[in-house]
C-alpha cells in the first residue's frame, strides 16, 4: 500500500513505475507518490518523454484540443514514436492515435452509432452478464478471470458488433491473439499468433460487412455500414474495418480488469463490500472508486504541436508528455484520503478514461458491464472470499490487471 514515501526513492525513470519492474507491478502507487511529491513534471531523457503525475497537470493535458497524438509526429526516439515502424503506414491508424479533423470526422458517427447500440442492447448485454456467472461453478475454488472477467466483455462487444453464433469461438480466439499486440515482451511464437490473428480478423470483418450490406441486421456493422451507404457517415471501409477492431481491442483487456481489479478490492475490503450489498445504489459510485483506486489503464499521452509551457515548463514542438492516471487518480491535493478505497464517499471526478476529445469511447459501456457484475457476483456467491494464492500483476506496460484471481465460493 501506498503510504510512507519518505525513505522511498524517487523514480529517475518512465521504466521505473511500469509493470516492468517487479516492484512497481506489484504496488505502483509507492513510486508513483514519491514522484508526485519530488518531480511532479519530471523529463526523462532516455525515454525522451516527459511525465507528469499530478491530477490538475494531467487534466490539463488530457483536455487540451491543441495537442495530438499521431506517433509519427513526435520526437525521433521518444515512446510514442518508438510504436512506429519503418515498414507500417503509420497513417493507417485507429480513432486512438488520430488528430483532427480525420478524428472527429471517424469518431462522432461511430460513437453516436455505438452509443445508440448499447442504450438499445443493454438488456441483452445484461443477460449475457447474468448467463455467464450463472454458468460458473456453484462451489468449490475457481480462477474468477478465467471464468468471469476474460469471457464477458468479448462476448458482449461480439454481440453488439453482430457476430455469429457460429463463430464466436474463432472470434474469441483472434481478439486473444491480437491482443498480444500489447505485450512487447511477447514471444515470436506469440507474435506468429498475433499476425494471423489480426489477418483473420481483417479477414472476419470484411465479410461482415460485406454480408450486412446484403442483408443488415439488428447490430452495429449493419448500422456502420448503412451510415456509409446513406453519405451520414463519411469514412472508407478500411477506416471502418479499423475502428470497428480498436472497439474489440480497446475494450477487452480493460474491462476484464476493471471487472477483476474491483472483485480483488472488495474482497481485500469486507466493509466496502458490505456497503454495497446494503445499498444497490452504491452501484455506479462503485464502479468509480475502483475506477479510481486501480485504473486499469494507467497511463496516456499527448504530442505537442508547438513550443509551449505544460505544467508551469518550457516544452518544445514535437516532444511527448505522458501522463499517470494511476498517479492523478491518487493525488491528495484533489482527492481526501486517496490511499483509501471508499464508495460511501461522493469524489471529484478520476481520469481513469484519459479526457478531451479522446475519452474513452467505450466508457459508458465499460461501467454497465462492471456494475452488473458486481451486483450479480455477490448476490450469486454471497461468502465468495479469496483463495490462499500468490497475486501475479500482469507485467504489461501501462496497463494493471490480475493474471488469476482464485476465489472460494
Ligand atoms: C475499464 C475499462 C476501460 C478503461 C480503463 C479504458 C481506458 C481508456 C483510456 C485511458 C483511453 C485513452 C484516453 C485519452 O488518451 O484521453 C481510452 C481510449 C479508448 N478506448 Fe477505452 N477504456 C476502457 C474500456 C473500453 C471499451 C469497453 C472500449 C470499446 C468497446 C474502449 C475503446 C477505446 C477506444 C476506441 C479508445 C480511443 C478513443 C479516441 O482516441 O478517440 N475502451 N480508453
Amino acid at each position: 500500500m501506498a503510504d510512507d514515501t519518505s525513505t522511498v526513492k524517487v523514480p529517475q525513470g518512465i521504466i521505473e513505475i511500469s509493470a516492468f519492474v517487479p516492484e512497481a507491478r506489484n504496488d505502483p502507487h509507492t513510486p508513483l507518490k514519491a514522484l508526485r511529491e519530488a518531480c511532479p513534471v519530471m523529463r526523462d531523457e532516455m525515454a525522451k518523454t516527459w511525465l507528469l503525475t499530478r491530477y490538475d497537470d494531467v487534466r490539463g493535458l488530457v483536455n487540451d484540443r491543441s495537442h495530438v497524438r499521431l506517433p509519427i509526429k513526435a520526437e525521433e526516439g521518444s515512446l510514442p514514436r518508438r510504436l512506429v515502424d519503418d515498414e507500417t503506414d503509420s497513417s493507417r491508424t485507429s480513432i486512438l492515435f488520430l488528430d483532427d479533423p480525420d478524428h472527429a470526422r471517424i469518431r462522432q458517427p461511430l460513437a453516436k452509432a455505438f452509443y445508440a447500440r448499447i442504450n438499445k442492447m443493454k438488456p441483452e448485454i445484461e443477460a449475457i452478464i447474468d448467463d455467464t456467472i450463472a454458468a460458473a461453478p456453484a462451489e468449490g475454488a475457481f480462477d474468477l478471470m478465467e471464468a468471469i472477467a476474460v469471457p464477458i466483455p468479448v462476448l458482449v462487444i461480439a454481440r453488439i458488433l453482430g457476430v455469429d453464433e457460429s463463430r464466436l469461438a474463432d472470434f474469441r480466439q483472434w481478439s486473444e491473439d491480437v491482443i498480444l499486440g500489447l505485450n512487447p515482451m511477447r514471444t515470436e511464437d506469440e507474435t506468429a499468433r498475433l499476425i494471423s490473428g489480426a489477418e483473420a480478423l481483417d479477414a472476419y470483418f470484411t465479410e461482415l460487412m460485406t454480408a450486412r450490406r446484403a442483408g443488415p441486421r439488428d447490430d452495429l456493422i449493419s448500422d456502420m455500414v448503412q451510415l456509409l451507404a446513406s453519405g451520414e457517415a463519411d469514412m472508407s471501409d478500411d477506416e471502418l474495418l479499423l475502428n470497428l477492431q480498436a472497439l474489440l481491442v480497446g475494450g477487452n483487456l480493460t474491462t476484464t480488469d476493471l471487472i477483476g481489479n474491483g472483485v480483488w478490492l472488495f474482497l481485500n475490503h469486507p466493509g466496502q463490500l458490505a456497503a454495497l450489498k446494503a445499498n444497490s445504489g452504491l452501484g455506479g459510485q462503485a464502479v468509480e472508486e475502483v475506477l479510481r483506486y486501480e485504473a486499469p489503464v494507467s497511463a496516456t499521452s499527448r504530442i505537442l504541436a508547438e513550443d509551449q509551457q505544460v505544467a508551469g515548463c518550457p516544452m518544445k514542438a514535437r516532444q511527448a508528455v505522458f501522463c499517470s492516471l494511476a498517479s492523478a487518480n491518487r493525488d491528495a491535493g484533489t482527492f481526501d484520503a486517496p490511499d483509501a478505497f471508499d464508495i460511501t464517499v461522493k469524489r471529484s471526478s478520476h481520469v481513469a478514461f484519459g479526457g478531451g476529445p479522446h475519452i474513452c469511447i467505450g466508457a459508458p459501456l465499460a461501467r454497465i458491464e462492471a456494475r452488473r457484475v458486481y451486483q450479480k457476483l455477490f448476490e450469486r456467491y454471497p461468502d465468495m472470499r479469496l483463495a490462499e494464492q500468490d497475486l501475479v500483476w500482469r507485467a504489461l506496460p501501462f496497463f494493471r490487471g490480475l493474471e488469476t484471481l482464485v476465489v472460494e465460493v
